[in-house]
């Protein structure tokens, strides 16, 4: 018996196998063409080469694992959020996916804004009005390219076009559906009022169900193209952040993933849609039945160290190893706190908590006795003060941190596990399994088909942790005191670097 787990993400699309103990049995990753960007801040995909992508990656898991296909048993899927994948009536791809990262929609949201009001948002749907949201998308198209707006019969997010090819069904799931700010995150279905608003037709959106639930089954198209046996169950999953934190056992309130890959997520389940009032994190339905989760993004978490190295690179031409470990062992020849050095890490503008698409960043406090080593222990101090961030503004919601479980790039580095339980003056675990959103969905999958009787059995069975790493309680305090200067940075920033 085994289950498949596919993420659609923005890179590339991955597969894996997984067995009812949850041990990997294979996994493979085909990359995507990266992302076009016909104009400054556009963001587009093909939706073809997501599917094109996701048939090659589920032949090679279904090759290495050496399985008889008819073992596999159930299929979830996981993905890039937010996306506007647009189709006709006959369900082909009218225009490019605009994708998460797309910042063209500003003049869309103040509409939004202006028109419901920022509260009233945030009472239909959870949420403010974000750049990156589906909605805004969908807005820009019916008044840029009335054109093609005329032919889009249906709307899809992402890893739904992947499901359309794989099962013929127009389905999404809880979590996915809450990053289009047309969902009513606490009655989890689509909102009437904002549909009403917009004058958007409810039949142009997918029937929506919980991440555990069967939304189809194989085709035989889908079987012929990928290999796989005919009328396989295809549960909903959910969108990459929640079926990412199924994936790391955080599905009951308490629970809280750190997670630093290109971007940083602070993720925290809940058995209610607790909201910040301000907006300044996401409050979306978990991919777990009955719960919500709460989650403040860092735009340039990981990829400040990736702009770090490309632009500066690492020391030693002659040394082979991964030159992210040796980044962080450089770093690690400095004391904590990088003798005042302060990293603001907005080089993508930044969504918590300031919500400003054009904030910048800056290194700043620096004096002749700095050194790279200096700068490279800033950048992973600032990115872990930003992601401080969110967990200020989960204690003003009052949601519970019990435990802090780290993934991502982040989790790998032993320096800044340390940095990480230092800043939030917490201990810090880590996990065995590191296949995220595509393992969380291979769960769900699980679930859907009577492996685990529910989403906690299939965690508490599958997920493992690896390691503790406490808090040096000196550190932490002086790491609160940087926390307070970093956190006078963004204001005098917003001055001066840019208008
Ligand atoms: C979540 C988000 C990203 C995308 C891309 O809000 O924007 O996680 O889903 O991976």
């Amino acid at each position: 018996m085994a289950l498949l787990g596919i993420d659609v993400g923005t890179g590339g699309s991955r597969a894996i196998l997984i067995n009812e103990q949850g041990k990997v049995l294979a996994s493979a990753t085909e990359n995507h063409e990266p992302f076009a960007s016909p104009k400054t801040g556009w963001a587009e995909q093909a939706p073809e080469d997501w599917w094109r992508a996701s048939q090659i990656a589920i032949r090679s898991v279904l090759k290495q694992g050496a399985l008889d296909p008819d073992t596999v048993t159930g299929i979830g899927l996981s993905g890039q959020m937010h996306g506007a994948v647009l189709l006709d009536a006959s369900g082909s791809v009218v225009r490019p996916a605009i994708i998460w990262c797309d910042q063209r929609t500003q003049t869309q949201c103040q509409w939004l804004t202006d028109t419901i009001g920022t509260a009233r948002l945030i009472e239909l749907t959870s949420n403010p009005a974000l750049t990156g949201f589906t909605l805004p998308k969908l807005l820009w198209v019916r008044e840029h390219e009335p054109n093609e707006w005329t032919q889009v019969k249906r709307v899809l997010l992402p890893k739904d076009y992947v499901r359309l090819r794989l099962t013929g069904a127009y389905a999404t799931d809880v979590a996915d559906a809450s990053g289009t700010l047309l969902f009513d995150v606490s009655s989890r279905r689509w909102s009437p009022e904002i549909l009403d608003a917009t004058g958007l037709p409810l039949d142009h959106l997918p029937s929506v169900f919980e991440g555990p639930d069967v939304t189809g089954a194989i085709t035989a198209d889908a079987a012929s193209a990928t290999g796989l046996p005919v009328k396989t169950p295809v549960v909903a999953g959910g969108g990459d952040q929640a079926a990412g934190a199924v994936g790391m056992g955080i599905v009951q309130p308490g629970a809280v993933s750190a997670t630093i890959g290109t971007s940083g997520v602070v993720f925290a389940a809940t058995d209610r849609p607790a909201l910040d009032p301000e907006g300044r994190v996401h409050t979306f339905c978990h991919a777990v039945p009955n719960r919500w989760h709460v989650m403040g993004v860092t735009q340039a978490a990981g990829l400040s160290l990736r702009w770090f190295h490309n632009e500066f690179g690492t020391v030693k031409n002659d040394d082979d190893r991964d030159p992210y470990e040796q980044l962080c062992d450089e770093a690690a020849t400095i004391g904590a706190g990088a003798d005042d050095l302060l990293w603001a890490p907005y080089l993508m503008g930044e969504r918590t908590p300031h919500l400003d698409p054009n904030a910048r960043a800056a290194l700043v406090g620096l004096t002749v006795s700095h050194t790279r080593a200096h700068i490279v222990r800033a950048i992973l101090e600032g990115v872990a003060f930003s992601l401080r961030d969110s967990f200020t503004i989960f204690e003003e919601m009052k949601v519970p941190v019990q435990e802090i479980r780290l993934g991502g790039g982040g989790a790998r580095s032993t320096l800044w596990q340390q940095i990480q339980a230092d800043v939030y003056g917490q201990q810090v675990l880590t996990l065995t399994a590191e296949d995220g959103a595509a393992y969380g969905a291979a769960l769900l999958a699980g679930v859907g088909t009577g492996v685990w009787s529910s989403v906690d059995e299939a965690c508490n069975q599958a997920v493992t942790v690896a390691s503790r790493v406490d808090p040096d309680m000196t550190t932490a305090e002086r790491m609160t005191d940087h926390y307070i200067r970093y956190r006078s940075l963004y204001p005098a920033l917003k001055k001066v670097a840019y208008t």
